[in-house]
């Protein structure tokens, strides 16, 4: 395990985690849904509504311009956290399915028409499939999908150039595979794209918080995530779009904020973001996002994946030497480096890019149990897992599977957690009289 970081002590930041759930201490293994929020995001938000609450952007009044300074301020730091060029590129949503369905209906509608092709992948979430599919439906643009090989989760890139065609106007991709675990390619993958005058857009749900990412480096054009899985609170998220796409988009939608004159007949708009943020926008979530951001890299992000890595490749390891268990997402790769090293190969002096691989979660299925009751037996043990088609509904298809359980880890979890949760599913196969 890492040394640098005393990652047991961490747990000591998440008050919520010092509980028993049936009477069994707590191991929080479900991540990849939502993260835990450590006291300094809690504190921030209690300090915003209890000193400096108002609206933003309207009154001249102290309280509203402190509400204004810590909103803007966390929009510059959501800008560093990925970066991004400038703060004006970074558009608070809800999380990254709005930021997803932001760019599908505001670009989609604007650049899509019959016979153009969205490019997705196969083991897209509901999120970046469901949108394109209703702008799809709105313009006539078909969807087309990179194929995914199989159990071990990886994309097919020897398909690529028969999908990735100059008749593809936009190419969405996740980056970590919530139900794999697969760290996908997102650099190359845009570069490819890029050369063909394709968009692109990230879905940064599962990599924003767990690794370093430089949207610069990636040459993506939109890159989306959510606040409440890197430790910040629910229902805020970041849409980062390059300007120049950003400025040429229609806003999504109406309303106070975002505009610059409104007539009885004609209205007209700021410039991004805050075309895009229309109404009374969620000003406590930003500042705990910003106090989630700084925390998170005080640990540092490339600790953070390190140690992801450690935990997930020391579960796939034990869980496959068990009988009767099928495994998903790619097998660990032995002695993963962290690459330090730009898509090139060449060290540009920016925020790493990690080699693709396997991520901090195992996605398994027990042969003759269902993974809802794996779940619920691991939960009765204080284990907190999920278990489902995670939103993957096309891809659990494609493997021949309606769900599967999955484990998914964060830089507060433990090899000693990880350890009472192989012993929790050899009871389960137990219990089952494998
Ligand atoms: C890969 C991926 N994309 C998108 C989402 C949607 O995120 P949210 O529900 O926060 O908008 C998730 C959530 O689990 C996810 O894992």
């Amino acid at each position: 395990m890492n040394n640098t970081v005393d990652w047991a002590k961490l747990q000591a930041d998440f008050p919520i985690l010092d509980q028993k759930v049936h009477g069994k201490p707590l191991v929080y293994f479900d991540n990849a849904a939502t993260s835990q929020k450590p006291r300094v995001v809690i504190d921030a938000l209690v300090h915003y509504y209890e000193h400096d609450n108002a609206n933003v952007h309207r009154g001249i009044h102290e309280l509203s311009n402190r509400a204004t300074a810590g909103y803007e301020a966390a929009r510059a730091r959501a800008a560093k956290f990925i970066n991004a060029r400038c703060a004006d590129e970074i558009i608070f949503t809800r999380g990254t399915t709005e930021g997803i369905n932001l760019v599908a209906s505001s670009w989609g509608a604007k650049n899509l028409k019959s016979g153009d092709v969205i490019l997705l992948t196969e083991m897209e979430h509901h999120s970046n499939l469901v949108p394109w599919q209703m702008i799809a439906r709105r313009t006539g643009a078909k969807i087309a999908y990179v194929p995914v090989t199989g159990d071990d989760g990886l994309l097919d890139l020897s398909k690529l150039e028969s999908v990735l065609t100059p008749r593809v106007k936009i190419f969405s991709m996740v980056h970590i595979s919530n139900s794999l675990g697969t760290v996908n390619p997102v650099a190359e993958l845009c570069a490819r794209a890029r050369k063909l005058g394709i968009v692109t857009l990230v879905d940064g749900a599962q990599s924003a918080g767990h690794l370093p990412v430089d949207v610069q480096a990636i040459g993506c054009d939109f890159f989306a995530f959510s606040g409440h899985k890197i430790c910040g609170p629910t229902g805020i998220g970041v849409l980062w779009g390059r300007q120049e796409l950003l400025d040429a988009m229609p806003p999504y939608q109406g309303g106070g904020e975002m505009i610059l004159s409104v007539g009885y007949d004609k209205t007209e708009f700021k410039p991004a973001p805050h075309r895009f943020e229309a109404g009374t926008p969620d000003i406590s979530g930003p500042i705990g996002l910003h106090a989630a951001m700084d925390y998170l890299d005080a640990i540092g992000r490339e600790n953070i994946w390190r140690h992801d890595q450690e935990l997930a490749n020391y579960a796939y390891e034990k869980l496959a030497a068990l009988k009767n268990i099928r495994l998903f997402g790619p097998k660990p790769v032995v002695g993963q480096a962290f690459c330090l090293s730009s898509p090139s190969g060449q060290f540009t002096g920016k925020m790493p890019v990690p080699l693709p691989g396997r991520a901090g979660l195992v996605s398994f299925l027990l042969k003759d149990v269902h993974a809802h009751d794996v779940v619920t037996l691991a939960d009765q043990a204080g284990v907190a897992l999920r278990g489902g088609h995670h939103c993957t509904q096309p891809l659990m298809h494609k493997l021949g599977v309606e769900s599967t359980a999955r484990a998914s880890f964060y830089f507060y979890n433990t090899q000693a957690e990880v350890d009472r949760f192989v012993e929790v599913v050899e009871e389960i196969q137990k219990f089952f009289g494998q």
